[in-house]
């Protein structure tokens, strides 16, 4: 008789703490672990300018080539980029990293992107990666996946927020990029 009180004792308690934990973690994921800001900057290639580039066409539609982005929206273009992030707006100031990847304009009636790549942290106070993906709309901000990350950012997961702080002549823009984690380790 007591035998069975003290079992059914102990499941309430394994399910109350099992109740507690997933409120908690529910809780929890509305608050980001993590909040960063970065800035990177994208130098077009333009015909001119190979030396000082950090991004290329790498394809373009058969109507296109790989000098000057598309018509109709840059559709069908694909562009590869080796970008430097930095801490603030300014393009000299000393990068902490590099943005690594691509974009692709998928899009022919609207101007939008698709992105893919990765923030690659070599500084004293990040090293590691952190991985995004998403949709990138002529939008003031736009949020995409921050998907994992690694070494100093193990398995973290959230949100960055972009918004396009400067775009000069097709040849140069920078994205402010606000990183919300709400997985850490
Ligand atoms: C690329 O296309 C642009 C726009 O159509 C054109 O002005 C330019 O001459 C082309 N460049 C090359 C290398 O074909
Ligand atoms: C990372 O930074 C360290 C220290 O500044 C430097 O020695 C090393 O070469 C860098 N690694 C790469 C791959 O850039
Ligand atoms: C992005 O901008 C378009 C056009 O202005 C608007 O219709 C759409 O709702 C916006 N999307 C988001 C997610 O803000
Ligand atoms: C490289 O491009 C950037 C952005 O357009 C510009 O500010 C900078 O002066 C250029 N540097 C060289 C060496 O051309």
């Amino acid at each position: 008789m007591q035998r069975k009180a003290l079992i059914s004792f102990l499941f309430f308690f394994i399910f109350l703490s099992a109740s507690n934990t997933t409120t908690s973690k529910k809780h929890k994921s509305r608050n980001p672990c993590k909040s960063l800001v970065f800035y990177f900057h994208d130098i077009i290639y333009n015909g001119q300018n190979s030396k000082n580039a950090t991004s290329a066409i790498i394809g373009s539609p058969p109507w296109g080539n790989k000098t000057i982005l598309a018509g109709q929206n840059h559709f069908g273009d694909v562009v590869v980029f080796d970008d430097p992030i930095t801490l603030d707006n300014n393009l000299h100031s000393p990068p902490v990293g590099r943005a690594q990847g691509f974009y692709i304009y998928d899009r022919k009636d609207y101007f939008t992107a698709w992105l893919g790549f990765s923030f690659w942290f070599n500084s004293t106070d990040h090293r590691g990666t952190l991985n995004f993906i998403g949709a990138d709309p002529l939008n003031k901000t736009r949020d995409i996946s921050v998907v994992g990350g690694t070494g100093d950012f193990f398995m973290s997961r959230g949100i960055a927020t972009l918004m396009t702080d400067a775009f000069e002549n097709e040849v140069y823009f920078r994205l402010r990029v606000d990183i919300k984690l709400y997985e850490c380790w």
